[in-house]
């Protein structure tokens, strides 16, 4: 659920009536029901009845989702830039301070629905061309979801990135079937259970230290979300063992009170199989 724009919510508690379009919603606080009408004043009468109309079919959880995002100012920023969702202020913010994305670069990005880290990989390895001066790059996107096309980045939709058949299909795409960077945004449908969460998207990042294996250069990087717990550890040493340097971070535009880090690997020691 990251796309800027999906909007859906009910709230309980004050009764808020939005005048000629005669729909009703029930709001919890004063300022909730300013921020709402200056919402429903800024989208057309139409369009509020829609919304209002999806918000009165969704649970508590649904409204607080949505009420974050109202209040967020990345979700609004990610709209106002076209990006797919407000994860591309957490590459740009990494990649400003570490520059990993070079122009030229060979790049995949895994879990990649919708695109948002790819749009900002497609514009700092320059894969569309858009910028004749310095080397073209590529991007290879991969999700279980359906990405939309995005110019300059190819996608395997439907695809699992720990299954051999995608890994055969990267190799085919990428130059010389090596990449300079791996991306993963990947995360596991979340169970509600914090701890079996952390552990399954712990066993995701462990499978991509494999992945590079197959497919990073040497001297490659690469940058993986997980969620903190007692097994990032594990994770971080099994990085240590086969990079360079290895480094936790916590972009500004990653939710404070979110267990989300990444882990930031280069200089990768690729060792020849003989
Ligand atoms: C947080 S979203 C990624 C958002 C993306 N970085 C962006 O900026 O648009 C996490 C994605 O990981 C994907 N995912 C989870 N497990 C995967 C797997 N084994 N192979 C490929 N994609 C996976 C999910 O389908 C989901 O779309």
């Amino acid at each position: 659920m990251c796309y800027a724009q999906s909007l859906s919510l009910t709230n309980r508690g004050l009764s808020f009536h939005a005048g000629a379009v005669g729909c009703t919603l029930h709001m919890t606080s004063l300022s909730v029901k300013t921020m709402w009408w200056s919402r429903l004043q800024s989208r057309g009468l139409h369009s509020s009845c829609c919304l209002m109309k999806k918000l009165s079919s969704k649970t508590p959880a649904g409204q607080r989702w949505v009420l974050r995002q109202l209040r967020d100012p990345y979700v609004k920023a990610a709209h106002q830039q076209n990006f797919r969702c407000r994860s591309a202020f957490k590459l740009l913010e990494m990649d400003d301070k570490f520059r990993l994305l070079q122009p030229g670069h060979s790049v995949v990005d895994c879990g990649a629905a919708p695109g948002a880290w790819s749009q900002v990989a497609v514009h700092r390895v320059n894969s569309a061309g858009t910028d004749p001066e310095v080397p073209c790059g590529t991007v290879v996107g991969i999700d279980l979801l359906h990405i939309p096309p995005l110019d300059g980045a190819h996608f395997l939709s439907c695809h699992d990135v720990t299954d051999p058949t995608t890994q055969a299909k990267l190799l085919e795409l990428l130059p010389d079937g090596q990449a300079h960077v791996i991306l993963s945004d990947m995360a596991p449908n979340a169970s509600g259970f914090r701890e079996m969460d952390h552990e399954r998207l712990i066993t995701m990042c462990l499978s991509l230290v494999d992945l590079a294996a197959k497919i990073l250069r040497p001297r490659g990087s690469l940058l993986c979300k997980y969620w903190d717990g007692i097994l990032a550890h594990k994770l971080q040493e099994k990085l240590s063992s086969v990079f360079g340097s290895v480094q936790t971070l916590k972009p500004n535009s990653s939710r404070k009170d979110s267990a989300e880090r990444y882990f930031f690997a280069k200089m990768y020691r690729k060792t020849v199989k003989r």
